[in-house]
């Protein structure tokens, strides 16, 4: 089977002579179909210039990037805005909701883009949004929902395109600690149905969720260990 991600000798440099920067420097990274992974690391570290790399917002310097086993390198720019909305949702620590769309038609967007007819839009969006327990706010629009609410709503956006790939920055960075571990709950449920999902997070207490850390330091990976308990569990399977 192939990886979902695999990044081979990626560099991705901004700016050029007294202000170049080395975003990312020779990063390798291979994510499996059904992973739960965090990216964590100081702040300036490159995770969000990798997650802009894996999420095809942004091409690398040099290195090549497979996303489930394409070769993105070799794509358009039309070709990559179609990976991204087929094959990829994403969630970011602001929502970015549209605030005149109701939570419907918000989830409803990334469907006009890949062409589905009109009412299967809406049995989707409905069935994504009570997915992630708002079955009873369809039509309210963003102001009129809490943050919890916000993200939850923009969870069921990322996944109504039945992506292979959730990527998440900073999902809980602007929740409590309540609504956090709410969010927490639904990615793990998606994780358990069968989505692979990487997300950054500052939080120690949100990254020991998951069942991987990778740790960037200085734009390369520094650590990356699965989590104990899922080690232990493949010494017993092994
Ligand atoms: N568009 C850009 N132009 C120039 N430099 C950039 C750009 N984006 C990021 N950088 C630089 O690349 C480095 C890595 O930034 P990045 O945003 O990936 O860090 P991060 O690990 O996500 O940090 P944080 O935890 O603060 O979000 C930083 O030195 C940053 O200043
Ligand atoms: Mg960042």
């Amino acid at each position: 089977m192939q990886p979902v991600i695999r990044l081979e000798h990626i560099h991705k440099t901004y700016g050029t002579g007294d202000t170049e920067v080395h975003a990312l420097n020779d990063v390798n990274l291979t994510v499996e179909k059904g992973e739960y992974c965090a990216i964590m690391g100081p702040s300036g570290s490159g995770k969000s210039t990798a997650m802009n790399v894996i999420g095809c917002l942004d091409r690398p310097t040099s290195g090549s990037y497979y996303l489930d086993g394409v070769d993105v390198a070799g794509l358009s720019d039309p070709e990559l805005a179609h990976t991204r909305n087929r094959k990829l949702g994403f969630v970011f620590q602001q929502f970015h909701l549209l605030p005149q769309l109701s939570a419907m038609e918000n989830v409803m967007l990334p469907m006009v883009y890949a062409g589905i007819p009109t009412q299967e839009r809406r049995e989707r969006a409905a069935e994504a949004l009570t997915r992630v327990g708002l079955a009873n706010r369809l039509n309210n629009r963003p102001n009129q929902l809490s943050g919890g609410q916000q993200q939850r709503v923009a969870i069921a956006r990322a996944i109504v395109n039945r992506p292979v790939l959730l990527l998440a920055d900073e999902p809980t960075g602007a929740l409590d600690s309540q609504t956090t571990q709410e969010v927490l709950n639904i990615f793990s449920e998606l994780n358990a149905s069968g989505i692979t999902v990487v997300m950054v997070t500052h939080e120690p207490e949100v990254a020991r969720q998951t069942r991987r850390i990778v740790w960037f330091r200085d734009g390369a990976i520094v650590h990356d260990h699965l989590r104990p308990e899922d080690m232990a569990q493949m010494t017993v399977t092994a």
